[in-house]
């Protein structure tokens, strides 16, 4: 049997992937267009490994990916390809629609072209997970409970509007044509390979580097922090068990202002990479992101009683794994903070 994975070269993709691979003695095909998030590095460990087969294209290349379903004939495809970073898409949304939606819509038609052609039991067999996020439902104020799968979407960002509308995409797939799709919504992840542009490897890279620690605004906005390999976990049970056509919470149950996630991560490093003085003195407050959403927080009751799901790490623990593995992965770090992502730094943060 094969799984279709796609944007497995990115963060939380390239975690799964190695995880499934790690599990599981089942093919997985990987389909990753390699943008400035996707990196073969991440996927080093699996150099050799025949039941990984890798290819490089576009979620919206619907030649490739009817190809990729007749060829293969995968038994379910985990979507995690998107565009990622809110920032970017403040600075330039196109790429988001073109991708979290056309991409998505496309993929939907030829997922569904391959479902349509299977006979029944793989028919019934077949799934198509939707990864989402957190992001689509909004803003919450400081005293509102967690957003539960009830709530309605609100999406604030280019980024968080594009995946909403993949999202109804998937929902519609399921409605109309009884596509066997299931969505699950995620909160702030944080681990091995993220891409330097999100808040936690940036301050990890500029700690170390001796450049400010950018905190936008006054920092009191609010995530849900979630150790990668949680959320991986929440995805494949989700996958084996998550009934059809439900959504699927997957949170931290760790709020935290951005401002203690930052000051925690200069302890951790204070005590990992020991300095002249603190890397908190490095922290800097900068101008806000514009519609910068004030607090996400995840109800995930749903997946805990129903697929027995729950994060497993600490973020205390978590987030000691991942500085570490910043400080022990020095060449990747090098590797990825080269060339475009200087030019968005720039663009960013200002010279
Ligand atoms: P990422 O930006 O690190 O990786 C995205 C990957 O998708 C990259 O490898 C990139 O090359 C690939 N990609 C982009 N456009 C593509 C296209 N058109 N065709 C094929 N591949 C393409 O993102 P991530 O942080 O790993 O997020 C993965 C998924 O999880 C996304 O759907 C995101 O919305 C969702 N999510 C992320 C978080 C988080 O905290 N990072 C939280 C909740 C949900
Ligand atoms: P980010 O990692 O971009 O994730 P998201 O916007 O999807 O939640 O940012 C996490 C939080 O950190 C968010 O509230 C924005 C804030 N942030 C900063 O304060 N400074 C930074 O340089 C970055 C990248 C983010």
């Amino acid at each position: 049997m094969t799984v279709l994975v796609t944007g497995g070269a990115g963060f939380i993709g390239s975690n799964f992937v190695q995880q499934w691979l790690g599990a599981r003695d089942e093919r997985l095909v990987n389909l990753d267009a390699l943008t400035y998030a996707g990196n073969l590095a991440n996927l080093a460990a699996l150099d050799g490994d025949p039941r990984h087969v890798f290819v490089r294209g576009d979620i919206g290349d619907r030649a490739l990916t009817d190809h990729l379903f007749a060829e293969h004939q995968p038994r379910a495809v985990i979507h995690f390809a998107a565009e990622s970073h809110v920032d970017r898409s403040i600075h330039g949304p196109d790429a988001f629609i073109q991708t979290n939606v056309v991409g998505t819509f496309s993929l939907l038609e030829s997922a569904r072209g391959h479902w349509d052609s299977l006979s029944s039991p793989d028919r019934d067999a077949f799934r198509f997970v939707q990864i989402s996020t957190d992001e689509v439902y909004g803003s919450l104020a400081p005293d509102e409970a967690a957003f539960s799968e009830a709530r309605a979407f609100a999406p604030n960002s280019p980024y968080s509007a594009s995946k909403a509308a993949a999202d109804h995409l998937v929902r519609a797939w399921f409605h109309t044509y009884g596509m066997p799709v299931v969505t699950t919504h995620c909160s702030n992840n944080y681990g091995a390979y993220q891409f330097p542009e999100k808040l936690i490897p940036l301050v990890i890279v500029n700690a170390l580097a001796g450049a400010p620690l950018p905190i936008y605004g006054d920092g009191q906005q609010v995530r849900d922090w979630l150790y990668v390999d949680d959320h991986v976990d929440g995805v494949t049970r989700v996958l084996d068990a998550g009934r059809l056509g439900e959504r699927y919470h997957i949170g931290g149950l760790n709020q935290l202002t951005n401002l203690d996630v930052v000051r925690t991560l200069c302890a951790v490093l204070d005590e990992l990479r020991p300095k002249a003085g603190s890397y908190a003195d490095q922290i800097r407050f900068v101008k806000d992101r514009p519609g910068h959403d004030r607090r996400y927080a995840m109800d995930a009751r749903k997946i805990e009683r129903e697929l027995g799901w729950r994060p497993q790490h600490s973020f205390e623990a978590g987030l000691r794994e991942t500085v570490q593995w910043y400080l022990d992965h020095q060449p990747w770090v090098e590797a990825v903070t080269s060339g475009a992502y200087r030019q968005w730094t720039t663009l960013q943060y200002g010279a």
